[in-house]
């Protein structure tokens, strides 16, 4: 198996040699048979070029130049070549396509009773012929025809120009989309829906129409998201200066799809996960979940649509700078209203959130097989760099730049980028660029020559830090050492040397009573001082040493507040150290990430304990932080739930060489059982002041209630305290939302026993069969407290389980193989097996999807025996496979390179 041959090069970029000015689509809609007229108006820009279209899984009906039907033309291997006589002409291509067989959801698809489009990366592809790529923009007017009782509405971007009735009961409509766009950013939906609209001003006082389109019946669950819409155009405004630029803006609902929404033009379309929401049937999780994603499907109409990439190698930049926007339009609703030491706070637990999801997952991708600089140099599958590092760690690179040049001096550089790019496609240098010019402006010259380097380069940064404390002079010298080994591949580029990173490294310093030691910078270079009595560090070399001046005692540093840059910090603590940090930072991030340091090395070194069949022991400093941190009355309940939990076990394996899964799991379950003996009369009173029936309400005030509420049920549970297991029944059956329920039923279904918990189980099943979001959750619930592959095999057979729906897919398979440590990684490998044969029947129906759950193995080559054996031979089963997808066999391939 090798289609390396496949691999597609950033440097081999060519611009498209044809302007297409207007597509006009005519779509005559059939489940079964849809025919796609598509007629371009071309412009040559070269002499004599070849015009090359992309076509696939469609049938080609024919071609017509100018009226006059086209005979001299290639079509093999997905392409349609031909060279055009004129340099100016119109392209009319007739297809079809069978949109209820597309069980890709790439392209023309029906997902329910409804028609639905997916075009972005390469999807456009297989709707009609058309030259795939981001930097051919065009016009668009767009005719939909169908069965007017079947299909009411009949939807695609910009705006509605007329509708009208047609014989044999069927209608159409016509949609002009004003602003040139790539393909990827059209859409097109038709089907019956519930309606939930609203009008609104912009702030030049123009009228805009927003609407959410729903299945029918689902219309009382959209009013979150239509308020989010609203929020996120007004923040939008206020905080970017950029406004809509559409009379209308839609969203619409569906239930198949393989990611979590896309911005087309006007017409976002959404996983029906991130829109519908009402107390009863989701959690505070998913009310945040779509105010983010409504924000940032909002966001791209300016950071992807209006300015758009030149190619797919520069996602990041739409998605990196979309990404940083919605944290921050989050972090800002969060805050809002709060008085500021409750808004630092809520600010906090967002960067938390955020940074935990980026250490769980983006790092072990920077250091596996699939690692790749946020703009990779090549792929062989687009599907496959939808990734972690171009979202995540992408945002983080713009946060650096925020950082860098501050609020003011970055939105600076954001009217700079539109007023150079606006209706264009760039790449991500063109936005450096923008950003450069003001930080040169700014910094009397210095420039991010050496920033860059996080464009180009791979792998997670590590920065050791060393303190020299000299008595006699008072000076506490920092030294800061950055390394980056070569990482994916990278590695197979012999003549390649890591340059530095420009690492902006935020540290203040504490004496030892815990109180903030004020920094002197007179003298110094790269220095900025900072909030919290801090200073943010310019680290641009390998190594730098900075002296600080008139410290009276040896400090405790506070490093990387604020996780001011993507990197791993190296420093040998004492625990003592950690113990004043936990306690007195006055910067809220690095407190609660001296927690979190201070409990993982413990955690650590018990896994060490559990592998040499030692005796256990929690550390003494442990508990003492622990109890000051549960009765400390100056934080608030959000907050302190993040600096009382126990790190994510996912951030955890990535520390462990070997992984030991099953060790660490056990060292994990004996840490929280530990926590919850000694503190349990507090856990019970903490969750009594917590635990109050208010109406429901997803501010973060409550929403931190509500945390601090599961989490000590959690430990409660975790000793089976029999007090905690009553407590969680009533809790359970006197619900009156979601979050509610669910952290009851959830601590119970993974600590209780069986015999606690089955009525509850059935009862959770029965009151929800009809509402998919939620069986999404019971299915995911059953994965993650399953203890064996049968369970697993047993719910496969539930009539409501289907390989066809991705949320299904992860809700059960997916949270089982990353969720299910205990029995995933069971010593028997069965699990692994059982992945395999998944990933194989998943290919055949859903590549995009089955390559996501292909990656689940990405790190088997540090695993300790039995599972890194037993894991290769699951891969080797796989890559045996004859017709596998291009997208999984990239995966596959990488992962056993
Ligand atoms: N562009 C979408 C987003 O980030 C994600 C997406 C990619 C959706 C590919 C569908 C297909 O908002
Ligand atoms: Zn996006």
């Amino acid at each position: 198996m090798s289609v390396s041959s496949h691999t597609i090069y950033r440097k081999d970029y060519r611009p498209y040699p044809f302007t297409i000015e207007r597509v006009q689509l005519h779509f005559a809609l059939e489940p079964q048979h849809t025919i796609v007229t598509n007629t371009m108006h071309v412009i040559a820009k070269e002499h004599n070029a070849t015009m090359v279209l992309n076509g696939e899984d469609i049938e080609l009906q024919a071609i017509y130049i100018n009226g006059k039907a086209l005979t001299s033309y290639e079509y093999s291997d997905n392409l349609l070549q031909f060279k055009p006589s004129e340099t100016e002409f119109d392209l009319k291509i007739v297809s079809s396509c069978n949109p209820s067989a597309n069980s890709t959801l790439m392209g023309l698809y029906v997902s329910g009773q409804s028609f639905f489009t997916q075009c972005e990366a390469e999807g456009f592809r297989r709707i009609t012929f058309f030259p795939d790529r981001p930097d051919v923009m065009s016009e668009y007017i767009v005719t939909i025809e169908a069965d007017k009782k079947q299909y009411p509405y009949l939807l695609s971007n910009g705006n509605l120009i007329s509708s009208q009735d047609l014989d044999n009961g069927r209608h159409q409509a016509v949609w002009h989309d004003p602003f040139l766009k790539p393909c990827y950013l059209f859409a097109l939906v038709a089907g019956d829906f519930d309606i939930r609209e609203k009008t609104s001003h912009t702030r030049s006082g123009r009228e805009v129409l927003l609407q959410i389109y729903s299945d029918k019946g689902s219309g009382d669950q959209t009013l979150w998201a239509l308020d989010s819409l609203e929020r996120s155009i007004q923040w939008d405004e206020k905080r970017f200066n950029l406004e809509l630029d559409l009379d209308r803006f839609m969203i619409v609902v569906t239930h198949d799809f393989n990611m979590g929404a896309m911005e087309n033009k006007g017409l976002n379309i959404f996983n029906a996960v991130y829109v519908l929401a009402d107390p009863e049937t989701a959690t505070d999780a998913n009310y945040m979940g779509i105010e983010s994603v409504v924000g940032h499907e909002y966001f791209h109409n300016w950071t992807g649509n209006r300015v758009t990439c030149r190619d797919w190698f520069q996602l990041s930049l739409k998605e990196g700078l979309t990404v940083f926007r919605d944290q921050e339009f989050s972090a800002d609703m969060a805050a809002r209203l709060l008085p500021p030491e409750a808004a630092l706070s809520a600010r906090t637990v967002k960067r938390i959130e955020d940074v935990t999801h980026l250490r769980a997952a983006q790092f072990p991708e920077d250091a596996g097989p699939m690692a790749h600089p946020i703009r990779p140099d090549s792929y062989q599958e687009i599907g496959n760099f939808y990734t972690m590092t171009v979202y995540e760690k992408g945002a983080e690179v713009i946060r650096m730049q925020h950082t860098l040049l501050g609020e003011e001096g970055f939105q600076q550089g954001m009217q700079e980028y539109f007023r150079r790019h606006d209706g264009q496609a760039v790449t991500c240098d063109d936005f450096v660029n923008a950003m450069e010019s003001v930080y040169k402006a700014r910094h009397s010259g210095k420039d991010f020559s050496v920033f860059r380097h996080w464009y180009s380069q791979a792998g997670t940064p590590t920065v050791n830090v060393q303190l020299d404390y000299d008595t006699h002079q008072q000076t506490a010298s920092i030294t800061l050492t950055q390394h980056c080994d070569k990482v994916g591949v990278e590695k197979l580029q012999a003549d390649m040397e890591k340059k530095p990173f420009h690492i902006p490294f935020h540290i203040g310093m504490l004496n030892q009573a815990g109180q903030a030691i004020p920094l002197n910078i007179e003298g110094l270079e790269d220095i900025t001082p900072t909030l919290q009595n801090g200073v943010l560090l310019d680290l641009k070399v390998p190594s730098q040493t900075w002296v600080f001046k008139g410290i009276k005692e040896r400090p405790i540093l506070s490093l990387l507040r604020d996780f001011s840059a993507p990197v791993s910090v190296i420093y040998d603590y004492s625990f003592e150290e950690l113990a004043v940090l936990c306690a007195h930072d006055s910067n809220p991030f690095a407190r609660w990430e001296a927690t979190q340091e201070l409990i993982s090395r413990e955690i650590l070194r018990l896994t060490q304990c559990i592998q040499e069949e030692k005796s256990l022991a929690l550390n003494p400093i442990i508990h003492q932080v622990w109890q000051h941190n549960l009765s400390d009355p100056l934080l608030d309940a959000a907050y302190r739930t993040w600096i009382l939990a126990l790190p994510s076990e996912k951030v955890l394996l990535e520390r462990l060489h070997p992984i030991t899964p099953l060790a660490l799991n056990k060292a994990l379950q004996f840490v929280r059982q530990s926590l919850a003996t000694v503190h349990r009369d507090v856990w019970i009173s903490t969750y009594q002041h917590y635990h109050a029936q208010e109406d429901y309400q997803p501010d973060p005030i409550s929403i931190g209630k509500r945390s601090l509420k599961n989490l000590s049920l959690n430990y409660l549970l975790s000793i089976k305290d029999p007090e905690g297991i009553a407590l969680a029944k009533t809790q359970y059956q006197q619900a009156k939302n979601m979050t509610d329920r669910m952290g009851a039923i959830s601590a119970l279904l993974h600590y209780a026993d069986k015999a606690d918990t089955e009525t509850i189980n059935q009862d959770f099943y029965q009151r929800f069969e009809n509402n998919p979001l939620v069986m999404d959750k019971w299915f995911a619930l059953q994965a993650t407290s399953a203890q064996s592959v049968k369970t697993i095999r047993t719910l496969m057979d539930n009539p409501l389980f289907t390989l066809r729906n991705p949320n299904r897919v992860r809700a059960l398979l997916f949270q089982f193989c990353m969720n299910n440590t205990e029995a995933f990684h069971q010593n028997n490998g069965e699990a692994y097996t059982f992945w395999a044969e998944q990933v194989i029947a998943l290919d055949a129906i859903n590549p995009e999807v089955a390559a996501r759950f292909a990656r689940v193995m990405d790190n088997w080559q540090r695993f300790a025996e039995p599972h890194k054996t037993q894991m290769q031979k699951a891969l080797q089963s796989i890559a045996q496979q004859t017709a596998l997808s291009k997208n999984t066999t990239e995966i596959i391939e990488k992962a056993l390179s």
